[in-house]
């Protein structure tokens, strides 16, 4: 039997390539591997998202997204985690088997507290339940498929050990593996995406190439990238350029060559470096923007795709509670 490859995707504002090479890519390598199940976490974004309209839109957008990108709902399980009961019901039992104290040390929540104590703030201000028990919800959302890896970011690790203590104490207490324990599968290797201005790419410092904008936009976007005051004739090092950078994500090995020949030959400015990104980057974003639009324009069949899958999920789902409720005793 194949081993289990789950992730949860919080939709939360436009994809970008960051997004793209960080998360998506490779969590589509890996579904080649594994019996993959991914899926929309759209209650963990109710936790900060309280407009309707907003989080209706960006729920769609992501799966659409994800979609476009190459995501097969024939090999992937994807579903939206509001469409498995089971996931709350289970998340209802770990709460009875997770100690306060883990979740006071969890970083997000961390956080919040510092912040609002840096503000002068009371310590709770901001911060709602659905916050503090966070890593509850998710690791009721990879334990309830038995998953045995999680693609996800670093920062998301701290939330994979949780979801390991609360198996293990489970299993301690009913002195069998009632729960599987999870691993995180870490994307140590990929490089880090730099944003316009040279720092990580992230929607939080806007600084974002967004996967999704029409061609016209993209380009602009590319030419805001920030450069230094080197001359057109001055050769330049393509190692310490993040325009260089992103080329290499979409270039093909012998136009990354011979673009680095150019940059240490001098004679080629900025503008040149832009224009041939803006090149590379359309040429692979062209034909999956293609795909969202279409995908966006027919909600009611990407609905059905949600759908379908979450009917594939819920008896995988019902076996996990079934388990677990009869090892309680309150089956
Ligand atoms: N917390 C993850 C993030 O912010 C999203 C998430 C929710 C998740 N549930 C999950 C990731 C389960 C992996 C497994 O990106």
């Amino acid at each position: 039997m194949k081993k289990i490859s789950l992730t949860g995707i919080k939709p939360t504002g436009d994809l970008h390539i960051g997004n793209y090479f960080g998360a998506i890519k490779p969590a589509l390598e890996l579904a080649n591997e594994y019996d993959a199940r991914y899926f929309i976490a759209d209650y963990h974004a109710l936790n900060t998202m309280k407009d309707p309209k907003e989080l209706n839109t960006t729920i769609r957008q992501v799966a659409a997204g994800w979609l476009a990108s190459g995501l097969d709902p024939e090999k992937v399980i994807f579903y939206r985690q509001s469409s498995i009961p089971e996931v709350f019901e289970l998340n209802a039992m770990l709460m009875a088997f997770t100690a306060k104290g883990l979740m006071n040390r969890a970083h997000a929540y961390k956080a919040a507290v510092q912040d609002n104590a840096e503000k002068g703030d009371d310590t709770d201000a901001g911060i709602n339940m659905g916050l503090f028990t966070y890593p509850v919800l998710m690791a009721a959302d990879i334990i309830i498929f038995d998953s045995d890896v999680v693609p996800v970011g670093k920062d998301q690790v701290q939330h994979i050990e949780m979801a390991q203590d609360i198996a293990q104490s489970v299993n301690a207490n009913y002195g069998k593996q009632v729960l599987k324990v999870p691993q995180a599968a870490v994307q140590e290797n990929t490089a880090l995406i730099p944003g316009l201005d040279g720092r990580k790419m992230s929607k939080s410092y806007g600084n974002i190439i967004p996967l999704f904008t029409p061609e016209k936009q993209l380009r602009k976007t590319i030419m805001r990238i920030t450069t230094n005051s080197q001359t057109v004739e001055e050769p330049k090092n393509p190692d310490e350029s993040q325009i260089f950078q992103l080329y290499k994500l979409f270039a093909e090995p012998q136009e990354e060559t011979d673009l680095a020949n150019r940059y240490r030959a001098g004679g080629m400015g900025w503008g040149d470096a832009k224009e041939e990104l803006f090149r590379v980057v359309d040429r692979t974003l062209a034909p999956i923007r293609r795909r969202y639009d279409e995908i966006m324009a027919d909600i009611p069949s990407l609905d059905k795709i949600l759908k379908q899958g979450a009917e594939k999920a819920r008896p995988i789902a019902q076996s996990t509670i079934n388990r677990f409720r009869k090892a309680a005793g309150v089956d």
